[in-house]
């Protein structure tokens, strides 16, 4: 007995300590700014996991839909992110598909009341911690690139590489606005304004893990830059690094 409790320590120790030698690049900054974008590009470049933080507060907010929880009722919202039985995988053409139950939830999350319910959910506190190790066991060998808001901050505090995205409220409408209507979708440009400036603030101001950049997070502005330069710029620095 005394045996199989150090090998299964020993084991444990080993479990930790291999975990903790694998790399994690942190993408942080608001919505609509690029960090999806780029977070795809790093991962697909370096052959890495990709951890898309935002999709789980999404699936979240839509599970509470299917199972009528109310998105204010905070220990119902905290004891679905609990239970939460989600499942990614990649399509063909490489886009992310989520299911919620076995229940495809992919498009009903992207919606823009998907994104209204998701930094609802994400305000709270026990939602959050109920989260904390999901995002965690993203971390795999060969590495993760992990996307969202307090991923340099809170969830990997201690990654070698951190990014923090910025771009004005007005830019990141615009862009979201293009990608609407290339979808077909009718849409107001000063409503998508005033729903992120109103995520931003809801983002921002909330007590647990408001999205602020990490102490060592290299800021980048985006705002008036192709998606092509940003990413030149970041290679650069995980060049620097070592990581390629
Ligand atoms: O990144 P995405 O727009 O999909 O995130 C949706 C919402 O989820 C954000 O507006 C934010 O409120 C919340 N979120 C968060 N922390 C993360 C990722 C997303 O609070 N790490």
């Amino acid at each position: 007995m005394c045996l199989r409790a150090v090998s299964a320590c020993a084991s444990a120790q080993w479990q930790i300590s291999y975990v903790a030698s694998v790399p994690v690049i942190t993408v942080d900054g608001p919505s609509g700014v690029g960090k999806g974008t780029i977070s795809h590009m790093l991962a697909d470049r370096l052959g890495w996991h990709l951890l898309d933080s935002g999709a789980l507060y999404r699936v979240t907010g839509q599970a509470c839909v299917i199972e009528g929880v109310s998105w204010d009722d905070d220990p119902a919202v905290a004891d679905v992110a609990r239970h939460l039985d989600v499942a990614f995988s990649l399509a063909a053409n490489g886009e992310m598909l989520v299911a919620y139950k076995g229940l495809d939830v992919s498009a009903a999350i992207r919606t823009e009341e998907g994104g209204r319910g998701a930094s609802t959910v994400a305000a709270i506190p026990a939602v959050r911690e109920a989260l904390f190790a999901r995002q965690r066991d993203f971390l795999q060998p060969p590495g993760l690139v992990a996307d969202g808001r307090d991923m340099g901050t809170v969830v990997f505090p201690d990654a070698p590489l951190k990014f923090f995205l910025t771009a004005s409220a007005a830019e990141r409408a615009e862009r979201r606005y293009k990608q609407l209507l290339e979808k077909g979708e009718s849409v107001s440009l000063p409503r998508l304004l005033a729903d992120i400036q109103e995520r931003d603030e809801r983002d921002s101001s909330r007590s647990v893990s408001p999205l602020v950049p990490a102490e060592d997070a290299i800021v980048i502005d985006s705002s008036a830059t192709p998606i092509s330069d940003v990413f030149a710029r970041v290679m650069l620095e995980v060049k620097k690094k070592g990581f390629i």
